[in-house]
């Protein structure tokens, strides 16, 4: 058996099949066998955020996404509040600080609102740590248990760039809504009526900023820890020259539905924004999510409605012929795409739409992406230029240009 006939739990949950896991976030098969770090997918992304109770408020009404369990004062957890969300394959955990002596709060005052941990799911946790120690990596959480009612799940973490971590999950002998210690949790929120039921299916991507002159080394720890390999799509210095530049490189696993663009910054004339993240960040960590939608002009129209704010694409990127005959034919009319802010991109095996928020905290750090896939398994490198230009005008707004 070949771990692309697995789904993982979330994706149970939302009835995701394979060919839309395909479709959305460019799943593919692969021999498991030879995997030395085998990761089935995403099982969660756990964020760091200075007011949790409000934020999950956000992410049920602007993000439309569904609180499943909590855990807190009022369920013996005197730390903090987490507060578990979802849509579609898509977990977010918020955690918040309740103790003054929560470590969470030192997190929260050194970067700001971020993502403390994205955890992955996988089929054998010791088997992992066991090649992950071999490998030289940092172990933060040795394999344990985590039991209650609905079973046992066993977990361990390793450490990535920044105070990011992977935790390593497996819930195969689980059945409870989150992890043991959390509590089935239904919000008195409802959506307005006529609303998608999801504005987003599954997690594409997550980019990490690593320092001037690491990416090579996370790329060399992706590949020897935990045995993802080389995606084609390579951002040199030769893009964007002309503005601040970023260096990009990609490793994923074996089936593609983990992704992890790394970034570093490049010498251009300005300040890139990747120094402007890694300044406000105070360090190397998450930089964007990429959430994977089958209709991005519904996605944006809603989130728009909610408040919630895009880059804006100069005009001339839609009025340009070069575009046209770069992204030949795709599903929605540019006029539909120009309204929105939409971008494209087309590469050998087909095209992809996406869009970009702006900073979501109050730190110019984290941002979301929205992507709509059509057979590509690119990252919208054809972008880079457009993007640049739009991502600096903003920089330059808040006097950090
Ligand atoms: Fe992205």
């Amino acid at each position: 058996m070949t771990i692309e006939h697995t789904l993982t739990s979330q994706e149970r949950l939302a009835e995701l099949d394979l060919d839309q896991l395909r479709q959305l976030v460019g799943l593919v098969s692969y021999d498991v066998d030879g995997d030395p770090f085998p990761v089935t997918g995403w099982d969660a992304v756990v964020w760091a955020v200075g007011n949790a109770t409000q934020a999950a408020l956000f992410y049920q009404a602007v993000f439309g996404m569904e609180l499943v369990a909590y855990s807190g004062p009022e369920t013996g957890n005197r730390d903090h509040h987490a507060y578990v969300l979802r849509s579609g394959a898509v977990r977010f955990v918020l955690k918040g600080g309740v103790d003054p002596a929560s470590p969470l709060l030192d997190h929260h005052r050194t970067h700001g609102d971020g993502i403390v941990d994205i955890a992955l799911e996988v089929p054998d946790v010791d088997r992992c740590i066991a090649h992950a120690r071999t490998q030289g990596a940092t172990v933060v959480e040795e394999p344990r248990d985590l039991t209650d009612e609905f079973g046992t799940v066993r977990v361990a973490a390793i450490a990535t760039y920044g105070e990011t971590r992977h935790s390593l999950v497996d819930r195969s002998r689980y059945t409870g809504p989150y992890l043991p210690g959390y509590v089935v949790r239904e919000s008195g929120y409802r959506k307005p009526s006529g609303e998608p039921k999801r504005l987003f299916q599954a997690l594409d991507h997550v980019v990490g900023n690593v320092a001037l002159g690491d990416m090579d080394n996370w790329v060399a720890f992706y590949n020897r820890v935990m045995g993802f390999t080389n995606m084609a799509e390579f951002v040199g210095e030769d893009i964007a020259t002309e503005y601040s530049a970023l260096m990009s490189k990609v490793v994923a696993n074996g089936n593609h539905r983990v992704k992890f663009p790394l970034n570093e910054p490049a010498v251009g004339k300005r300040r890139s924004q990747i120094d402007e993240y890694l300044d406000f960040y105070a360090g190397p960590g998450a930089q964007h999510l990429a959430l994977a939608t089958n209709d991005i002009v519904t996605t944006v129209d809603v989130l728009r409605a909610h408040g919630v704010e895009f880059l804006s694409t100069p005009d001339s990127y839609y009025t340009d012929p070069a575009l046209r005959a770069r992204i030949g034919n795709v599903r929605v009319p540019i006029e539909e795409l120009s309204s929105r802010g939409i971008l494209v991109d087309r590469d050998e095996d087909g095209y992809l739409l996406q869009i970009f928020t702006k900073p979501i905290g109050d730190r110019p750090t984290v941002f979301f992406e929205f992507i709509e896939r059509h057979g590509s398994l690119g990252f919208g490198k054809g972008n880079f230029q457009a993007l640049f230009e739009a991502i600096e005008r903003e920089q330059a707004k808040r006097g950090n240009f």
